[in-house]
């Protein structure tokens, strides 16, 4: 396992504490989390991605990122998954610091992440996606074989208790709406023995009703116990199934919530960023008042409105 075998940092080179603070400090009297992500910084040239981020995910949890685009969350899920390497801080898995030189021992060590765009391969049925890669051999002679048979049991079992069902497994999942898609990735990553379960941005495409499916999947995941780490940028899906919550803006933290210390009308208002949007509200208003519905002028005007209707929040 990358947990044991991969390389271990020297965390007097990287700046880190040799024991997570996130693992005894945030949950008075709690276990450690199942992972702990310390401090992290992460530099692309001159451009920095992240700096400084903390936060962790319990087992039975779900552990929200949250951001605007350019914020760093795909960033920071990249390196959990073993993509990129931190280049300052620490994670921790089950108390022990690892370090992922690839995604395969990021996998080998119960970290799967599903990317929004290469969840699933469209044209081949949902058995083959569920098995993809990992697919069970049944021994004839020398030779074994795929059982086709116990692939289509599986994936059957395996979405109905996730609770999902599939009319056929044999359709291409290409045919299985937004929210389908999505489930069968979870529900393989589930069966394939993922701890900790990765998404990044799997409700952004969807409208509200398939967001809704996506958000129960996501708890049945979180249900059979695994730490769940959801990427998404809005806070109306994030809050009501989060346990704790991330919120990076430009590669900096803007602080790492559990539940009980913010509220959905404080997560709302952080994200929307009231005064960015007053300050638009500005930019875009003209100097004559008497501008017709529709302009400029009207569209800055509904702006401000709204502005001041989040600070009311
Ligand atoms: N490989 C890379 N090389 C150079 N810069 C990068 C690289 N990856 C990300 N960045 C930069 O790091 C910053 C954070 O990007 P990131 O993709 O993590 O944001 P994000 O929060 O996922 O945004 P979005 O919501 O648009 O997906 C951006 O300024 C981006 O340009
Ligand atoms: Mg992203």
């Amino acid at each position: 396992m990358g947990a044991a075998d991969g390389p271990k940092p020297d965390p007097e080179a990287t700046g880190a504490p040799e024991v997570p603070v996130n693992a005894t400090s945030k949950v008075p009297g709690g276990d450690a989390p199942l992972l702990a992500v310390e401090s992290v910084s992460k530099f692309f040239g001159s451009v920095i991605a992240l700096s400084e981020v903390s936060t962790s995910a319990r087992a039975g949890e779900v552990t929200c990122v949250l951001g605007d685009n350019g914020a760093g969350k795909s960033t920071f899920i990249k390196m959990l998954a073993g993509v990129h390497q931190p280049d300052r801080g620490g994670i921790w898995l089950d108390g022990t610091r690892v370090a992922f030189a690839s995604p395969r021992e990021a996998l080998d060590a119960g970290i799967a992440t599903v990317y929004q765009d290469l969840a699933v391969v469209p044209l081949m049925s949902v058995w083959r996606n569920f098995f993809l890669g990992a697919e069970p051999r049944r021994r004839f002679g020398p030779v074994r074989l795929f059982d086709v048979a116990a692939a289509r049991r599986i994936t059957r079992e395996q979405l109905g208790a996730m609770g999902i069902d599939v009319r056929d497994t044999d359709q291409p999942v290409g045919t299985l709406s937004g929210g389908e898609r999505q489930a069968v990735a979870i529900a393989r990553a589930v069966y394939f023995g993922a701890r900790v379960l990765i998404l990044d941005e799997p409700t952004s495409a969807l409208g509200v009703k398939q967001a809704g499916v996506v958000l129960r999947y996501i708890a049945a995941a979180r249900d059979r116990g695994l730490a769940v780490v959801f990427i998404t940028h809005n806070p109306h899906h994030a809050y009501p199934i989060g346990d704790r919550f991330l919120l990076l803006n430009r590669g900096r933290s803007m602080g790492d919530f559990g539940k009980d210390e913010i509220d959905q009308a404080e997560l709302t208002r952080l994200m929307a960023g009231g005064a960015e949007l007053d300050e638009l509200a500005h930019e875009l208003a003209r100097a004559d008042p008497a501008e017709p519905p529709g302009s400029a002028a009207e569209a800055s005007r509904l702006l401000a409105e709204e502005a001041d209707e989040l600070r009311r929040e």
